[in-house]
């Protein structure tokens, strides 16, 4: 465990079937203006909203709302969020949804008081807040992206032809508290559902991909990947298993809340090219992270060979008697690939939309980031691009 670092994490969880009850108390602390951020209407179907707007009721709250933001929420969105919230004068968001509206809440939180254009500002310049920020509070109905405990906010601009997150440095950006109960994910379409799985999966990976010193935040990593694994499995063939879906939601927020990254460089870049991938296509987050991940990893295993040996070792339990480590890190990914065909995502970027005459764009709006075992040059990147097409 090399390194210095600092862990602080204030978000307060409630977690399972009774969850809920405890917005009551949460609400308590704040004032009467809320503002309910929701998605495209699946919290109306499930009966989620009901549940919800009864208790805020009940708390005598006067409740705006910024519905319909949509996965992969856009700039034009944020700005339309950041009007409603500042005439309601609000006090809390209430985020209702998945990561995009966990995201796009925080948007809203350090936007409301912001004089500078908020795009520009934290999406562009990666500048931290200067101003008061709103507190954030979220009711969790999709699992992958551990926005629900961190201060992550991803937002896309289709002009610009970028997706860009920003990890906010300051833990008030974090939910306050989030509630999470895997009854209410159940009603996610197994698209939904096993992207977020691969998204956890990924999450987890580009902390572990990193880095060569003896780092409990490897190990800790190497076991939720497995219950990963294991509770997807189960997942895939019942959706209904409630002991599965909870061990996916819990996973999931520890896989992002900073806990596993700590001491690591990290790597990251199978984000950057998943998220260029979706500024271009606009595709479902897990999915843009699958299609380019064989082809990333391949390409960069000879630089860590050590790490992929041991993640076939202990992720995958491949035996190595007998075998080069090349052939063990090798088998390891391909066991990993095995399990994502299995799940049903999508492995490459033509089925979600991407095109060769994409690939300029594709590689432009590619952040490079340093921390994994290989700094990739734009060369690497296209190529990791055209291995990605169909073949
Ligand atoms: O909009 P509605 O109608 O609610 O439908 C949503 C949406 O279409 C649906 N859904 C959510 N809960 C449901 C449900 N449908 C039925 N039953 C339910 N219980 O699922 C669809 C996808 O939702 P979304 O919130 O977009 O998914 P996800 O949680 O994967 O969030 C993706 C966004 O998070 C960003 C991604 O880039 C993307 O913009 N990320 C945020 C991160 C962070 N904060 O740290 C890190 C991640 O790596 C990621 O980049
Ligand atoms: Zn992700």
């Amino acid at each position: 465990m090399l390194g210095n670092f600092t862990y602080c994490n204030p978000t307060k969880l409630y977690f399972g079937e009774d969850s809920l009850s405890n917005l009551k108390t949460e609400l308590k602390k704040y004032g009467t203006n809320v503002v309910l951020v929701y998605g495209g209407g699946s919290i109306k179907k499930n009966g989620i909203y009901d549940q919800v707007m009864a208790i805020l009721n009940e708390e005598g709250k006067n409740v705006a709302e910024i519905a319909g933001v949509m996965p992969n929420p856009t700039v034009e969105k944020l700005y339309e969020g950041v009007e409603i919230a500042r005439k309601h004068n609000v006090d809390i968001l209430l985020a209702v949804g998945g990561g995009s509206v966990c995201d796009y809440a925080k948007a809203v939180s350090v936007s409301v008081n912001c004089d500078e254009d908020p795009w520009e500002k934290y999406y562009i310049k990666f500048e931290e807040p200067t101003c008061e920020t709103i507190p954030v509070g979220c009711v969790l109905t999709m699992v992958g992206t551990g926005s629900e405990m961190n201060a992550g906010s991803v937002i896309t601009n289709h002009k610009e032809k970028l997706k860009v997150g920003h990890v906010f440095a300051d833990e008030k950006i974090m939910p306050r508290f989030s509630i999470l109960n895997p009854r209410y994910t159940m009603t996610l379409p197994h698209y939904q559902m096993v992207s977020g799985i691969y998204d956890i999966f990924n999450h987890i990976c580009e902390q572990y991909f990193s880095g060569e010193d003896d780092n409990t935040s490897d190990y800790i990593s190497e076991g939720l990947m497995k219950s990963v694994i294991n509770s997807s499995r189960i997942a895939n063939k019942n959706p209904q298993d409630y002991e599965a879906r909870s061990n996916i939601m819990w996973t999931a927020t520890w896989a992002l809340n900073t806990l596993v990254a700590k001491a690591k460089s990290t790597d990251w870049m199978v984000h950057m090219l998943g998220q260029s991938a979706g500024a271009c296509t606009d595709a479902t987050h897990g999915m843009t992270l699958a299609a380019v991940s064989l082809p990333y990893y391949k390409h960069i295993m000879p630089y860590g060979l050590p790490k992929f040996v041991r993640f076939a070792e202990n992720v995958w339990n491949v035996n190595p008697d007998g075998k080069t480590d090349e052939q063990i890190a090798l088998e390891g990914l391909s066991l990993m690939e095995d399990w994502m065909k299995e799940l049903g995502l999508v492995m490459n970027l033509t089925d979600l939309g991407a095109t060769e005459e994409m690939i300029p764009d594709l590689v432009k709006g590619t952040f490079i980031m340093t921390g994994g075992y290989k700094k990739l040059d734009k060369e690497e990147i296209e190529q990791i691009f055209r291995e990605s097409l169909k073949k």
